[in-house]
């Protein structure tokens, strides 16, 4: 058989007036009337509440929380993995339409019956504005399901070309001997799906413990796929707590696979932890995590200086510069700096409303959470007390969400602490170089962080985008011309960047699928 044809999901406008606007809205007020709710472990496709309860607030308003969950307690995580393993014989030899056509259910469960609710849970629990939302929880996590089927479609047809005579030759793609462990993070309810997901379209069986900030969110992804049709099982829906889940998955024998997306620090260490307990393990673990980043936006005294002012703005300040790709410093040739973009900048920067999410007219919402607030704005401190200048922004208000100004910080010393660290906030640090050290200034770009995630190069000059490109050649996993760092879209732009950024196994791309299989060799003599 052949699986339909797939495209990208068309993304929703929410037009004033418009009858998808009301209805979402509808869906917002009652969340809104009906939160808190009540989220339990799922294991083996049953409820577990142990009781042991912990909450997701709302990043806009702290006082008051989307859901309380239960974080599993030792027992519930042991009977996840048990019950994961026994689930794991029927899911792997089960027909491989029949798994492709749970994920298309489920994609066209995100697509329609779901969509507004998980628009709702998104811009209520992880702070998104309605369209950051749609791109998230509607558009990527359908592409992911869809896509991922197309992809699954495309490793299964990939067999040896050639055959002796007499012989017949083929390649089989088991998955892995026992579990993945999949630990997603807040920032996209997509990845929450696609971690788990990836895997177990494959065959494998998924350990799922998800961001603490992102539970409901993603307990309603959970339920989507088992209303598509996913056995009980196959994915173990364990919401934290995340050190103890996490440790308890990879010190199983069993353990098969890490799929990450979260902390560069968090990825090292648990690397080292797996590699602490390889003796113990049935073979080598798969380890795929996609981490930090430091994106970059190189301008060229070329650059279309409006376009390039634009593309800054939304790479570095939608969804608050809390996405793995946002562009966090920007490098500016200085007759383009003085030639219009620090001033088109500062303007369109000084129009952005900061505010809770579910009012339209906010470009910007909070920041995810306490420990994030304080850790933004320390950055910023630091950058003043090194003297730098910031342009605009740099304050916050938490008295009733965690918002803050979007930040311009301009420095003199492009080694300066905020070109080199991740902040994952709205704050970009712009250095300006004399239109002549474009090259010196590549070199200072690729060897400023340890992180090579995403970034942009603005030019109208083609061999400035060729000079850039080539010697940046390692700086990004995703590199972009004329166009913002962010935005990725599956099947279009494969995601991920290598260095301290990640494996770069490309998710949104046939190549993660492979991660995720171990291909058996048959031979057949007739
Ligand atoms: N697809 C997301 C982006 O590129 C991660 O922003």
């Amino acid at each position: 058989f052949k699986v339909p044809a797939i495209d990208n999901e068309p993304m929703k406008t929410y037009a004033p007036g418009s009858a998808e606007r009301q209805a979402l809205i509808a869906t917002i007020a009652e969340m809104e009337q009906q939160l808190p709710f009540e989220v339990p472990c799922i294991v083996n496709g049953k409820e577990i509440k142990t009781g042991n309860v912990a909450k997701q607030p709302m990043p806009h308003d702290h006082a008051r929380h989307l859901c309380t969950y239960h974080e599993a307690d030792e027992a519930t995580v042991a009977a996840a993995i048990d019950g994961a393993l026994a689930a794991k014989e029927a899911w792997e030899n089960m027909q491989w339409n029949d798994r492709a056509a749970i994920f298309l259910k489920a994609a066209d469960l995100v697509s329609g019956k779901y969509r507004h609710k998980l628009l709702a849970a998104t811009i209520l629990g992880q702070g998104k504005n309605v369209w950051q939302a749609e791109i998230d929880s509607a558009a990527e996590l359908a592409d992911f399901f869809r896509f991922g089927v197309k992809f699954v479609e495309e490793l299964y047809a990939q067999q040896p070309s050639k055959n002796s005579a007499g012989a017949w030759n083929r390649v089989e793609y088991r998955p892995l001997e026992g579990f993945v462990l999949a630990v997603s993070p807040f920032n996209f309810t997509a990845i929450g799906g696609n971690l788990p997901g990836t895997p177990a379209l494959v065959g494998n069986v998924v350990v799922w413990k998800p961001s603490p900030a992102a539970t409901y969110s993603n307990y309603l992804v959970y339920q989507i796929l088992a209303e598509a049709g996913l056995p009980a099982g196959v994915i173990q829906f364990v919401p934290g707590p995340p050190a103890e889940v996490v440790a308890q998955a990879i010190n199983h024998r069993a353990f098969a696979a890490l799929h990450f997306t979260g902390s560069t620090f968090i990825f090292r260490k648990l690397w080292k932890d797996i590699a602490q307990n390889l003796e113990k393990y049935r073979g080598y673990p798969r380890i795929v995590g996609e981490t930090g980043g430091k994106n970059f936006h190189v301008i060229h005294k070329s650059a279309e200086v409006r376009n390039a002012v634009l593309q800054t703005v939304r790479g570095a300040f939608e969804y608050q510069g809390q996405k793995c790709s946002a562009c966090s410093r920007v490098y500016v040739a200085a007759s383009v700096w003085k030639g219009g973009f620090k001033q088109q900048l500062l303007e369109e920067v000084a129009k952005i409303r900061v505010g809770p999410p579910q009012d339209w007219t906010n470009f910007m919402g909070p920041v995810i959470g306490r420990p994030a607030y304080d850790k933004i704005l320390g950055y910023v401190q630091k950058a003043r007390d090194a003297g730098n200048e910031i342009l605009i922004g740099g304050t916050g208000d938490d008295s009733k969400g965690y918002f803050i100004q979007p930040t311009v910080i301009l420095s003199t010393d492009p080694k300066s602490v905020t070109f080199v660290d991740e902040i994952f906030g709205p704050v970009i640090s712009v250095y300006v170089y004399e239109d002549d050290d474009f090259e010196k200034t590549l070199d200072l770009i690729d060897e400023t962080t340890e992180y090579a995630l995403t970034g942009a190069i603005f030019s109208s000059d083609r061999s400035a985008l060729i000079a850039a490109s080539k010697r940046l050649r390692n700086a990004a996993g995703n590199v972009y011309y004329n166009e913002k760092c962010t935005g990725a879209v599956v099947g279009q732009q494969p995601f991920g960047g290598a260095r301290a950024s990640g494996t770069n196994d490309k998710a949104g791309s046939v190549s993660i699928f492979y991660r995720f299989v171990s291909a058996r060799s048959i031979k057949e003599n007739f």
